[in-house]
């Protein structure tokens, strides 16, 4: 079964065409990053601008790589949300435009799905499974106890993880996006500032908004009594509090629903920091982490889920035939 994918959440316009759920026949993507550097972070009108002039031209791309022609495809997959209306909006029309034109089935798949699914290019899921989603919108604990079932055990009351990096990164200059420089100088640092606690006790939801503001507060005034911050100190200290409250939360998890699989899900998952101190710690259960090409947005990552989410959408109609109880898939 041949997937044509389609992702325009945010900054980064991307077709793939996938071969049952596996195999990645092409995958481009157009980052829109050069362009919104300058700026400091995403600016929407441009984002939606930037999709409408590269769409056409990504999807032939991704169709020629593939080496198939329109005929071979069976499902067109695209990203309905959550993200930026107006870049949702032209990846979601062009989906349905292609679908239209070409009579082919098209399914709305939900972004989060996405990352999660970026996991199973390389590995098969074993259920239940506990999913760490740190992206620059999101940042939850799901469960999973079969394909394509989302259990939220907690989220961020606040800012998500990925987009505190963007704000520490910010404050003392580091461009856009934040989290991969962070990323690297946390490495040549030490932990020497003193953070916030940001555990919230024993729940399951996180806050970042306070370590974020501890942050500003601390350069500020470090700036105002003339002296230097030293910022791969600042960024080791920043990085080793934030991934300690992840790892400690998805331990926890584990234990209680006794997972066979742990994974991590979302732009933040290349952060080499948390991905070292997830190895370190977290080692009763196997463990997954998405390939860095599938960590940010990608159009691979919704023709993979958009596929699981085909395959439970038939057992759930073939289930109703036999006069069973509906799955919950949403
Ligand atoms: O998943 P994603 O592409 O976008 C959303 O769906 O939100 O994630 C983008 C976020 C940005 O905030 C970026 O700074 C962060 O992922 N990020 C990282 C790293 N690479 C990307 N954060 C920390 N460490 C990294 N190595
Ligand atoms: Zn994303």
């Amino acid at each position: 079964m041949n997937i044509l994918s389609v992702e325009s959440s945010c900054d980064e316009t991307s077709v793939s065409i996938i071969k049952d759920g596996k195999e990645i026949l092409s995958n481009v993507v157009l980052s829109q990053i050069d362009i919104h550097k300058q700026y400091g972070g995403v600016v929407p009108e441009i984002a939606s601008r930037e999709h409408i002039k590269g769409i056409t031209m990504v999807f032939e791309e991704a169709i020629q790589i593939a080496g198939i022609t329109r005929k071979d495809i069976d499902l067109v997959a695209v990203t309905k949300g959550p993200g930026l209306i107006g870049s949702l909006l032209i990846g979601i029309n062009a989906a349905k435009a292609f679908a239209f034109a070409n009579d082919i089935e098209i399914s709305g798949v939900h972004h989060i799905a996405g990352h999660i699914y970026a996991n199973a290019i390389s590995k098969d899921l074993e259920f239940p499974l506990v999913c760490l989603v740190v992206s620059g919108g999101h940042t939850e604990l799901i469960l999973m106890k079969e394909h394509y079932s989302f259990e939220k055990l907690g989220e961020t009351m606040d800012d998500a993880v990925g987009e505190a990096y963007d704000k520490v990164a910010r404050t003392v200059g580091l461009g856009y996006p934040g989290g991969p420089v962070v990323d690297r100088l946390a490495k040549e640092g030490k932990p020497s500032y003193k953070m916030p606690d940001i555990s919230l006790g024993n729940t399951y939801n996180f806050s970042f908004s306070g370590i974020k503001s501890h942050v500003i507060n601390l350069v500020h005034n470090i700036n105002q009594r003339n002296e230097e911050v030293n910022i791969p100190d600042l960024c080791a200290s920043f990085q080793e509090t934030v991934s300690e409250v992840l790892v400690n939360k998805s331990i926890k998890a584990i234990a209680e629903y006794n997972a066979k699989m742990f994974m991590i899900a979302g732009g933040v998952a290349a952060n080499k920091g948390l991905r070292k101190k997830i190895e370190e710690r977290i080692n009763n259960v196997k463990v997954v982490v998405p390939e860095f090409k599938y960590c940010t947005d990608n159009a691979a990552m919704i023709g993979v889920a958009g596929y699981y989410q085909y395959l439970s959408k038939q057992q759930t109609d073939d289930m109703k035939l036999n006069g069973k109880s509906r799955l919950n898939l949403e």
